[in-house]
C-alpha cells in the first residue's frame, strides 16, 4: 500500500458516478433529463446579476489578498443581521466563521468534535456524513428514518444512542429528501440533546447538534425552524451550517458561514487556517454588499424558488398521476431544497431486454437508458440497495426538460414484467 489506510479506504462520490454516466450517454447524443446533481446549470438557473457585478467589481478593487482567518468582519456583520432577521437568532461576527463553501465548515466541526472512536449519530437517507465519519475515524450510528416521518428521524429513534455519543448530525431541509422538520419533531429531538447533557459528569464531552441548513432559504411555504430559536438553552451546543451555494444558486461561488459557541468556533477557525480553506476574499466583500440588501435577495428568492417548485411539482404531479394509473410509484410532496423524493418500486422486475432489475441502481440504470431520466438511489445515502425510493434534483434541468420526460417514464415502466 502507498497511500495512508484512510486514503486507500475513502470512497468518491457515488452521485458523480452516475452524473458521468449521464455525460457519457448524452455525448453519444442521448436525450436524458439529468436529476442526479445537488448543482445548478448556469443557464437555467443563473447567480443574480448584482452579486456577479459586485465580485467583478471586488477584483477591479484589488480585493486579492489573504482573507481574515474567520472571514471578513464586513460580511460576518451581515451574516449576523441576517440570522437575526430571519430567523431570529443572535450570534455576534465573534461566533461566526466564513469558509470556502460550507463543507470545509461541516469537516472542522467533526474535526473541532470528533476524537477517533467517537460516536456520530446520522439518520439515513442524509448526505456525506458517512464520509467525514471516515475522515475523522468516527464510529458512524446510521438511523433510519421511515416514510412515514417524510424521511426525517425521530426522537424515539434517536433516544436508543445517545449514552456516549459526541455528535448528532441533523439537516432540513434535507438533502436528499426535500423534506423537513415540523416543530414538535425536531423539539422532542432538541429535549432529548438538553436532558443527556444535564446527565453527564463535568469532564465528559457534551453532545453536539452540527444543523445543517444551507437549504433554510429555499422552503416552499413552511417555516423552516432550528434547535437553537426552539430550545435557547442548547446554544453552547449547536454548530449551525448555512452558506450561498444553494440559496442563491452559488455553488461554485464559495462561501458558507457557519455559527456557534466561540469555544467551538475559535478552534475551527484555526483547523481553518491551516487547510487554508478560506473563502476568496473578493467573494467574501461582494457577498457581504450582496446580502446586506435583503429586499433585493428578496426578490431574488421569490422568483428562484418560484422555478424550482413549478419542476418540483411537475414531477411530483406526474408520479401521483402514474400511481393513480396503478403503477408502483409514490412521491412526497415537496417541502424544500431542490430536491424530490419519489418512490419507484420494479426491483425484482425483467426489462424488454430479459435483464433482471435486482437492486436500485439497476432501476436507475435502465431508467437512464429506456427513459432518458437519471436519478439518484437512496442507496446513494446511506440506505440499502433494495430500498425502492431515489432522488430527484431539479437545478440542471428546464421544465420542458422534466415535462418530456414524464412520458418517457410512463413508457419504460409499462415495459417492465
Ligand atoms: C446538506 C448539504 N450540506 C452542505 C452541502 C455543501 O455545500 P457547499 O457547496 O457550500 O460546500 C451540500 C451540497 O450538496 C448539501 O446538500
Amino acid at each position: 500500500m502507498n497511500v495512508s489506510v484512510l486514503a486507500s479506504a475513502i470512497i468518491g462520490s457515488e452521485i458523480i458516478k452516475i452524473g458521468n454516466e449521464v455525460n457519457e450517454l448524452k455525448s453519444k447524443g442521448a436525450e436524458i433529463a439529468n436529476l442526479t446533481i445537488g448543482d445548478f446549470n448556469p443557464a437555467i438557473f443563473p447567480i443574480p446579476e448584482e452579486l456577479k457585478t459586485e465580485i467583478i467589481a471586488a477584483y477591479n478593487d484589488h480585493q486579492t489578498n489573504y482573507p481574515p482567518a474567520d472571514g471578513i468582519l464586513h460580511l460576518r456583520e451581515v451574516v449576523s443581521d441576517l440570522l437575526k432577521d430571519r430567523f431570529n437568532l443572535s450570534y455576534t461576527p465573534k461566533e461566526i466563521l466564513i469558509s470556502a463553501g460550507s463543507r470545509p465548515l461541516i469537516y472542522s466541526t467533526f474535526l473541532a468534535l470528533i476524537d477517533p472512536g467517537d460516536k456520530v449519530i446520522f439518520p439515513a437517507p442524509s448526505w456525506n456524513n458517512n464520509h467525514y465519519c471516515h475522515l475523522t475515524s468516527a464510529v458512524g450510528i446510521t438511523i433510519e428514518s421511515l416514510e412515514e416521518n417524510n424521511f426525517m428521524p425521530v426522537a424515539s429513534q434517536i433516544k436508543p444512542h445517545l449514552k456516549g455519543a459526541t455528535l448528532l448530525a441533523l439537516c432540513s431541509p434535507l438533502n436528499p429528501t426535500g423534506t423537513m422538520f415540523s416543530e414538535e419533531q425536531l423539539a422532542e429531538i432538541c429535549d432529548l440533546v438538553l436532558e443527556e447533557n444535564k446527565s453527564r459528569p463535568a469532564g465528559e464531552k457534551p453532545l453536539y447538534i452540527m444543523y445543517d441548513q444551507i437549504y433554510s432559504l429555499l422552503t416552499f411555504g413552511k417555516e423552516h425552524i432550528n434547535p437553537v430559536s426552539l430550545r435557547p438553552a442548547l446554544k453552547d451546543y449547536v454548530i449551525f451550517i448555512d452558506g450561498i451555494s444553494k440559496c442563491v444558486a452559488a455553488t461554485g461561488v464559495r462561501v458558507g458561514w457557519g455559527f456557534g459557541p466561540d469555544a467551538v468556533m475559535s478552534k475551527m477557525k484555526a483547523i481553518l487556517g491551516h487547510m487554508g480553506a478560506w473563502a476568496p476574499r473578493a467573494e467574501q466583500v461582494a457577498v457581504a454588499k450582496y446580502f446586506k440588501n435583503s429586499k433585493q435577495v428578496d426578490e431574488f428568492l421569490s422568483r428562484f424558488k418560484n422555478q424550482i417548485q413549478l419542476s418540483l411539482n411537475e414531477i411530483y404531479n406526474g408520479f401521483q398521476n402514474l400511481k393513480k394509473e396503478g403503477f408502483a410509484v409514490d412521491a412526497i410532496e415537496p417541502m424544500g431544497a431542490i430536491y424530490l423524493t419519489l418512490k419507484i418500486d420494479y426491483i425484482g422486475k425483467t426489462t424488454p431486454d430479459g435483464d433482471l432489475l435486482k437492486d436500485s441502481a439497476d432501476v436507475n440504470f435502465y431508467l437512464i437508458k429506456a427513459a432518458g431520466a437519471a436519478l439518484v438511489p437512496f442507496s446513494a445515502f446511506g440506505n440499502d440497495d433494495n430500498m425502492a425510493w431515489f432522488r430527484a434534483s431539479v437545478g440542471a434541468c428546464t421544465l420542458a426538460d422534466i415535462k418530456a420526460m414524464m412520458p418517457r417514464i410512463k413508457m419504460a415502466l409499462s415495459q417492465l414484467k
